[in-house]
């Protein structure tokens, strides 16, 4: 998805629909903690911020200040700038601050939207002290089954299958001296119950899902209704991949 589809509607919907629920992000609050050593004072940069719900979350979990940068203006109009997070214009591929300024990255579902993985690594590599982890939360093709988007909309697994593999990711990283000291799957509780989630689920906020058919869309929206009348206590949670780099 280029930068550019975002305008302020589409923005303000992602924020709505896909920004997961604060209580829903224990496993991943507690893996960052394990893997990254982050403590206050230190500072962490966000690559491809959106609208800022992960910096948030890395200033009030960890202390620690955000650089969050993001090409949409959209997006980045809707970052809490301020109390410890400064929302920038700029991309991957360039990123608009100094040497070695950073003590972690985190990339949320950015990585098959950078155009030139290469380039972003190296950028990575000059933005980082040394040693600091790149942090990296995706789908990656043939790992995402447990994504709920996946397991209700089987058709998104095509567009899973052209994002960037977690070879390649490590490859492109590895022209900068990155390698892969762990991978995790970990859940999201994305709403309470599978009803919620249906209600709260937005098409035009996801590109897997814009990609889709009117008819592909209707048949995964009722397969999740038909589940939630089935089970209607099963919380709605989905699995994704956090990738760190050293
Ligand atoms: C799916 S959103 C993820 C937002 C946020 N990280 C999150 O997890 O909620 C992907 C974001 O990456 C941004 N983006 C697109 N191309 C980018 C690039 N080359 N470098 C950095 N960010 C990019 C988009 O504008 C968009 O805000």
């Amino acid at each position: 998805m280029p930068e550019t589809s975002y305008d302020a509607e589409a923005a303000a919907a992602y924020r709505e629909a896909r920004e997961v629920p604060r209580e829903g992000l224990a496993s991943w609050r507690q893996a960052v903690a394990e893997e990254a050593g982050l403590a206050a004072g230190m500072t962490v940069l966000d690559v491809g911020a959106g609208t800022g719900g992960f910096a948030a979350a890395f200033r009030d979990w960890f202390g620690v200040s955000v650089l969050a940068v993001e090409p949409a203006a959209a997006m980045r109009a809707l970052i809490p700038a301020g109390g410890g997070i400064r929302a920038l214009d700029g991309r991957a591929e360039a990123l608009p601050v100094p040497d070695a300024c950073a003590d972690a990255a985190w990339l949320g579902s950015v990585m098959h939207h950078i155009g030139d993985l290469e380039a972003a690594a190296r950028e990575l590599r000059r933005a980082l002290r040394p040693g600091a982890p790149v942090l990296i939360r995706n789908t990656f093709p043939g790992r995402g089954e447990r994504d709920l988007r996946v397991r209700f909309f089987p058709e998104t697994a095509d567009s899973v299958a052209g994002y960037p593999t977690v070879e390649q990711v490590e490859a492109a990283f590895g022209t900068a001296g990155f390698r892969r000291t762990a991978l995790h799957s970990l859940p999201q509780e994305s709403a309470p119950t599978l009803a919620a989630y249906a209600d709260r689920i937005r098409r035009d906020t996801d590109t897997k899902l814009r990609a889709l058919s009117d008819d592909a869309y209707a048949r995964g929206l009722a397969r999740i209704r038909e589940a939630a009348a089935a089970d209607p206590g099963e919380p709605a949670i989905s699995w994704m991949d956090l990738l760190i780099l050293r």
